[in-house]
């Protein structure tokens, strides 16, 4: 089946559907035409809500919800197979899912268990993922056709970072280890798969005001020095890092993969 490149027209997978930033890529999906939406997250509850807002969007929106630990193997595969099960194939994999440190202490004070948590969740788990998901778009056709003239797709991933990949704060070591991971692994597989029609991009958020960031403040940590330090001087939206990330899985980007794009108010320079 070739498929037309004015809307977006393959089934979407988002790991850490049910909140934040994962919650408004699945809405920024549907607007640019996505009906077939793969939702996984360990919140089963926040998976039903966040598909009632999909068809709200669009009545034709269909949802596969998948109660799914990342960092788990055996749910991460389950997680693939029930998408496929329901839509036949994965054309866009969002590896979103993620966490910050319990508390943000320096090394000397952090737990080997919270490394560990922090690890399986935010690199273990994006690998586990990412694994699943290029297994099965090999065994896809390359069916995206691309409205740049470029070769068909048969699938790209964005892996949601962080800008502590790349720039330094005291106290967030596990987690800014986990995120330069992330950036490593998307670059490798970029080129491991150029040539197999599958794109590979990362993104990395600033400070986006989400759930995530409010339960970190609710734990004292105060954002508001930081937030003065950044250029553009506001807090960013879930859906302006979301439309950078289906960007990044549309034909539009077809000749762009293996690149990290902050999406930051211009805080890395
Ligand atoms: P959030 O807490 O609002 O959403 C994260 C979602 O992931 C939640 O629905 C949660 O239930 C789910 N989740 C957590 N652990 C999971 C697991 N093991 N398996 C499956 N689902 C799981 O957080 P937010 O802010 O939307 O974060 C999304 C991603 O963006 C994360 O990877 C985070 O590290 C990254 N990020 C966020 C920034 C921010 O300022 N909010 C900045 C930089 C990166």
């Amino acid at each position: 089946m070739a498929f037309r490149s004015q809307a977006m027209p393959g089934v979407a997978l988002i790991t850490g559907a049910a909140s934040g930033i994962g919650l408004a890529t699945a809405v920024v999906f549907v607007e640019e035409g996505v009906t077939r939406l793969v939702l996984a997250d360990i919140n089963y509850d926040g998976l039903a809500t966040a598909s009632r807002q999909l068809q709200e969007i669009n009545p034709k929106v269909e949802t596969c919800l998948v109660k799914c630990d990342t960092s788990v193997e055996e749910e991460v595969e389950n997680m693939v197979t029930e998408g496929v099960k329901k839509f036949g194939a994965i054309h866009y994999a969002v590896n979103n899912a993620g966490i910050t440190s319990r508390i943000r202490i320096k090394t000397h004070l952090l737990q080997t268990e919270e490394w560990d948590k922090v690890q399986g969740v935010n690199l273990r788990g994006v690998w586990l993922c990412q694994r699943a998901e290029l297994r099965q778009m090999m065994k896809q056709e390359a069916e995206l056709s691309t409205r740049t003239g470029a070769p068909p797709e048969r699938g790209a991933i964005v892996n949601i970072s962080s800008l502590f990949a790349i720039i330094t704060h005291p106290t967030v070591g596990a987690y800014s280890a986990t995120k330069a991971g992330v950036l490593g692994m998307t670059r490798t597989d970029a080129v491991a798969y150029a040539t197999d029609g599958i794109r590979i991009n990362s993104v990395l958020p600033g400070f986006v005001k989400t759930p995530m960031v409010e339960e970190s403040m609710r734990r004292g940590a105060d954002y508001e020095p930081i937030i003065n330090t950044i250029p553009i001087k506001r807090w960013g939206k879930p859906s302006e890092v979301a439309q950078a990330i289906v960007f990044l899985c549309s034909d539009r980007a077809s000749m762009i993969t293996g690149e990290a794009l902050c999406v930051s108010g211009a805080k890395e320079f």
